[in-house]
């Protein structure tokens, strides 16, 4: 009997909910002029980041108005039509996982490719930068949002994130804006300006400050477009773009060996990984909870993402593929045929003829026993430079990820140097 008084009270509430949130919404909107054309319908919770980035609340949003205003024009004015045979790729992954060696496979596919190198960068300093601090939730929804515009060719919402904020569209500070082909190309080569300053150049040609509106018109050209980032945490916060009737979204998780992964950034971000370092050299201090509860949280966060994939819902299906680092930089050429083959992406001959440069892996010797064990070896040198005991702090923080992925523990330091053993069990991940 009770269920039939709570259940209209909850619908009721939820009611109330979507209809306050629709109302700040429009009256947003309205305050702000902007457009509203029938594709491209404002999302609820389309705003929340920005007013995050103001810190202030939606009834204080007129303070900021103006700004709001310039930021927000035009917003969705270039975007693309839903058309066959387009394909959207996001490659996920996490820093030092190879995620920019793997998303290099797309961007040589080059004549018909929009790759884009970490566009989320800007995202992730604003939001830092503005609230001193990174709220998980914002972000989310701010990564996901921005994602899906560019996926659609509209670069109005990441415009708003790029500091300096960029005038007429025209940026000087588009991060690492050569590592996208499409980014040089003619089409979106504007001419030199004398004396102004360009941190990131066009590596094969001279061009000037980025026009984003010709990469928009530029990008709408393109059947293919292509991602990479290493800032979403979970897979599941993605769910909306598999919803959009204008994409038709496949994700690539990358992962790696947690262990090798920390390996590797203990170099490369010596600084940030310094009390690690101080640890393993035999320091005083015992090794810090935060540091050890963050790679937890790194790892708990990659393979809930995973599982999710795997588990293929509905909302997934055919939408998922996972590839671990090892088995790329063992098989190049199959998994990057896997790859593009589940991408609905050709491989062209200038991207096979990349990757056989890049991987060492001539014509000649390919699948030659000999050839793979050198790859092999390589992608586990880092055994001979982690210190056994970060690696069981690793593997006990990490052991459900390293578990899942196949990745095998070892239980002493002369298991972990053991050329004999590989760490890396044979595993198919179906999808
Ligand atoms: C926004 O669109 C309007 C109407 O199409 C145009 O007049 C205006 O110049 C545009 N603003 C920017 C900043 O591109
Ligand atoms: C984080 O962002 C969400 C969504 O915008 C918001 O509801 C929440 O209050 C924020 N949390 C903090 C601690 O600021
Ligand atoms: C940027 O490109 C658009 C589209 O090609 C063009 O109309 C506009 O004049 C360009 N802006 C500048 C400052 O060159």
């Amino acid at each position: 009997m009770r269920i039939k008084y709570t259940i209209p009270i909850v619908f009721f509430v939820a009611l109330v909910v979507i209809e306050k949130e629709n109302r700040i919404i429009s009256r947003v909107s309205d305050k702000l002029n902007l457009k509203q054309t029938p594709q491209t319908p404002l999302q609820p919770g389309a705003f929340s980041h920005l007013v995050l980035k103001h810190n202030v609340s939606f009834p204080a949003l007129s303070k900021d108005f103006k700004v709001m205003k310039r930021r927000l024009e035009n917003y969705s004015e270039h975007q693309e039509v839903p058309r066959k045979g387009r394909k959207h790729v996001l490659l996920l992954a996490t820093t030092r996982t190879g995620s920019s060696f793997v998303g290099e496979f797309f961007n040589q596919q080059s004549d018909n490719m929009f790759y884009l190198f970490e566009p989320l960068w800007h995202v992730e300093k604003m939001l830092t930068l503005d609230t001193g601090g990174t709220n998980a939730t914002a972000s989310a929804k701010a990564y996901r949002d921005v994602l899906q515009q560019l996926f659609l060719c509209d670069f109005s919402l990441l415009e708003s994130f790029i500091d300096p904020l960029p005038v007429n569209h025209i940026t000087t500070n588009l991060f690492r804006r050569e590592s996208s082909s499409f980014l040089c190309e003619e089409s979106v080569c504007s001419p030199v300006v004398k004396g102004v300053f360009e941190r990131y150049r066009c590596k094969t040609r001279r061009c000037g400050p980025l026009n984003l509106t010709m990469a928009s018109e530029s990008c709408l050209k393109k059947d293919h477009k292509v991602i990479k980032s290493v800032r979403v945490r979970q897979l599941e916060n993605l769910r909306p773009l598999t919803e959009d009737p204008r994409l038709d979204i496949r994700f690539i998780q990358l992962v790696r060996d947690p262990r090798a992964v920390l390996a590797s950034r203990m170099v490369a971000f010596a600084a940030k990984y310094k009390s690690w370092k101080e640890w393993a050299l035999g320091g005083e201090e015992p090794l810090n909870e935060d540091e050890v509860k963050k790679l937890k949280g790194n790892c708990d966060n990659i393979r809930m993402s995973a599982e999710v994939g795997l588990r293929q819902p509905p909302w997934l299906r055919g939408r998922y593929m996972l590839v671990r680092y090892e088995d790329i930089a063992r098989f190049p050429m199959r998994k990057a045929t896997e790859m593009f083959r589940f991408s609905g992406i050709p491989l062209t001959p200038q991207v096979k003829a990349w990757i056989l440069k890049n991987t060492q892996v001539s014509k000649e010797t390919s699948g030659v026993y000999s050839t793979q064990k050198k790859s092999s070896e390589q992608v586990e040198k880092w055994r001979f430079s982690l210190p056994f005991k970060i690696a069981q702090v690793v593997q006990r923080a990490c052991g459900p990820t390293l578990k899942l992925f196949g990745y095998k523990f070892v239980s002493s330091e002369k298991m972990l140097t053991d050329k004999s053993i590989s760490l890396i069990e044979d595993k198919v991940f179906r999808v």
